[in-house]
């Protein structure tokens, strides 16, 4: 038989771990449902035109897609990011705006897989669409910046830029252009090719400004001169940019204008953010990212509105928890072990009453040792041990034994055990385990 692994690039999460992860999503929607955010839960494959309309000159789209025709000839692609996809949904149901949705969506990405960057990661993210109010900007930056803060994180950066308005971006973008053109001997081979190839055709390349994004030596030092997206903005542009520095100084988050900031997705405008774990090595230490994309809506086919939202990598954020020991896993398992030294039907019962009483418990099975079956209840966690030998059972009693404790057992009827139970439980909350 071959030794089936998971897929290159995805991992399987199991517990305790899972517990972990299942916390996470539960600080999220917390936060964001304090906020006004609702869930959207959408399909995790699209129409493959819904990708290549917001991001076809992407690596996203173009390299890194999980697409395929599917047995009915449809061309269909695994979702790589939640954007697009609620988008796709609000065009197609038109909800009342303003409309505020979050989501957990596991996002794929045929990527070079390394620590920090898998082919099926996880997002949490928001999207607030119908507003072009600085003053959300505000609002979701600062819901990301929440995030951070209820995990417990202390060094995380947020990193903030503006590509311009409708007016300003395409004056930025030009000025890109004519820089790579006039300096293509710096850049690196990938970028002097591309930038070569749409100077043969006379074209713009998409997107001239993922250049500020290539991490080769050559790329980086030939851009240092570069022309900045916030030296371009329209006087429109500049006083949104100067509410959103605003707002962020005025709720006490602190930023750094990084203008050499861009995204790996073309949809922005406006105002872009990134957050950055200063724990991780910088192919991992991007743990969240997002801003404006004033044109999406209308490019899969709805009325012009304006958007803005992010996403957080939850396996990202989970590195950056273990680099500052936050967010530790907390504890799993049961709070009681039912130990049945007379055959195990004795236990079904007991293990019965006491779930039917909201109590977490469990047991061992097949008649084992009383030995391996206080080892069960070692591991599990469990704060006690109720055992039935035949002793207890032949009376109608039930011996409660505190694992934690060096204390005798207690004896106790079998029918007031569970309020028993239940209320040792209530009297040591905090401090069980
Ligand atoms: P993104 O920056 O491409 O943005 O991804 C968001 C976050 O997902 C990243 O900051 C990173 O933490 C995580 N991530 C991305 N790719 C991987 C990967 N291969 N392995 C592990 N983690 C990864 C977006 O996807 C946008 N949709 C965000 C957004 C929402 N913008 C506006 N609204």
């Amino acid at each position: 038989m071959p030794r089936f692994q998971a897929p290159v690039g995805t991992r399987d999460i199991m517990p305790p771990e899972s517990a972990r992860w299942e916390r996470l999503v539960g600080v999220f929607r917390a936060r964001v449902e304090a906020a006004g955010y609702g869930l959207v839960l959408s399909p995790m494959f699209e129409d493959v035109a819904v990708f290549e309309r917001v991001g076809g000159a992407t690596d996203v789209v173009t390299k890194e897609m999980y697409d395929f025709a599917d047995k009915g000839g449809r061309r269909v692609a695994l979702r790589p990011e939640g954007t697009a996809s609620v988008v796709r949904a609000w065009v197609q149901h038109r909800p009342p705006l303003p409309f505020k949705a979050w989501y957990a969506a596991p996002s794929f990405r045929y990527e070079r897989p390394q620590a920090g960057r898998y082919r099926q990661h996880h997002q949490l993210g928001i999207e607030a669409l119908g507003t072009d109010d600085p003053e959300l900007d505000v609002e979701v930056i600062a819901l990301a910046w929440g995030v951070v803060a209820d995990l417990g994180l202390e060094r995380v950066g947020l990193a903030l830029n503006s590509l311009g308005d409708a007016e300003s971006r395409p004056r930025y973008v030009a000025a890109m252009w004519s820089f790579m053109k006039a300096n293509r001997k710096g850049l690196c081979e990938e970028h002097r090719r591309r930038t070569d190839e749409a100077d043969a055709t006379g074209t713009v390349p998409a997107n001239p400004l993922r250049v500020l994004d290539c991490k080769r030596t050559d790329c980086r030092n030939t851009t240092e001169s570069a022309p900045r997206s916030i030296d371009f903005l329209s006087d429109a542009a500049a006083a949104d940019f100067g509410r959103v520095t605003d707002g962020l100084g005025s709720v006490g988050i602190d930023y750094r204008i990084e203008p050499r900031l861009v995204r790996g997705l073309d949809y922005y405008t406006r105002t872009i953010f990134e957050l950055v774990a200063e724990d991780l090595d910088a192919a991992q230490n991007g743990i969240g990212g997002g801003g404006r994309y004033d044109g999406l809506v209308e490019a899969l086919g709805g009325p012009p509105t304006p958007g803005i939202g992010f996403g957080m990598g939850m396996e990202r954020l989970l590195l950056a928890c273990d680099a500052e020991s936050k967010f530790k896993l907390g504890s799993t398992g049961v709070d009681v072990w039912v130990v049945d030294s007379t055959g195990g039907s004795e236990a079904t019962k007991l293990v019965h009453r006491l779930r039917t009483a909201g109590v977490s418990c469990d047991r061992s099975f097949n008649g084992r040792s009383m030995k391996a079956q206080f080892r069960g209840a070692d591991r599990s966690g469990a704060v006690m041990a109720l055992v039935l030998g035949p002793r207890e059972v032949a009376a109608g009693e039930v011996s409660v034994q505190l694992l934690r404790e060096d204390s005798p057992a207690v004896v106790v009827g079998a029918a007031d055990v569970v309020g028993h139970v239940v209320k040792i439980l209530a009297g040591q909350v905090g401090a069980k385990r």
